[in-house]
């Protein structure tokens, strides 16, 4: 049956976000994906860069069958792993030693203002366990800098994700830019990104 899920936010920023990632992604290894949803940037990313294998992962079981669903429909069973159920508060994550041993990277977009900011700790906590020296964790979506909204569009966002979930909201860069820091995440890049979002490239470094 078929299960995919159609986002449109994403396959308007797939093509950009790709670019980004064309940059700092190495040819070989893993990429865990937190809060894949529809599995529309995997399968993309997937595609665009074959070397890489793609792991996915959503706490909601409707957008894990949606990840499989796009994966059968692109016939690409044989290379993406079927996705997880990481819910990033469920610390340790549980992952595979082979994930762990291949990860070069982690990507979470467009998922820390739909979650509380519980979420943003415990993804750079665990990024920060998960990850070795030199690695990187990307996110991406809208932020405020300096605690003030960006853009109008990004301050009505902000007001209608409160008005869906009282936790919910655009956070700050500097704010989530500390929780990184705590974990040994140092912010290498911030990209400007179309309507108004930001790449945020993080980098792990344990000064010995
Ligand atoms: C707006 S969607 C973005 C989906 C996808 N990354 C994209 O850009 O199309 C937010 C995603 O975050 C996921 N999410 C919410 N809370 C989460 C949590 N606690 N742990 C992991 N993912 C979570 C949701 O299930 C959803 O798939």
């Amino acid at each position: 049956m078929d299960q995919r899920l159609f986002f449109p936010a994403t396959q308007r920023n797939k093509k950009d976000i790709g670019d980004v990632l064309s940059k700092i992604l190495l040819k070989k290894g893993s990429i865990l994906e937190i809060g894949s949803g529809s599995g529309e940037h995997a399968i993309e990313f997937q595609k665009r860069f074959p070397g890489i294998i793609w792991q996915t992962s959503d706490p909601e079981l409707i957008h894990r069958k949606s990840i499989s669903s796009w994966i059968d429909y692109e016939e690409l069973n044989r290379k993406m792993p079927a996705p997880l159920g990481i819910d990033v508060r469920v610390c340790p994550w549980e992952i595979s030693s082979e994930l762990r041993d291949s990860l070069q990277g982690i990507i979470s977009i467009n998922m820390i203002h739909i979650a509380s900011w519980e979420c943003t700790k415990s993804l750079f906590k665990e990024s920060g366990k998960l990850l070795n020296n030199g690695q990187f964790l990307m996110i991406y979506g809208p932020f405020k800098i300096g605690n003030k909204h960006i853009s109008q569009s990004n301050e009505l966002f902000d007001k209608t994700l409160k008005l869906q979930n009282k936790n919910w909201g655009v956070r700050n860069l500097e704010k989530v830019s500390a929780e990184a820091f705590k974990n040994d995440l140092i912010r290498e890049e911030l990209i400007k990104m179309p309507s108004n979002n930001l790449a945020l490239i993080y980098r792990k470094f344990i000064s010995i």
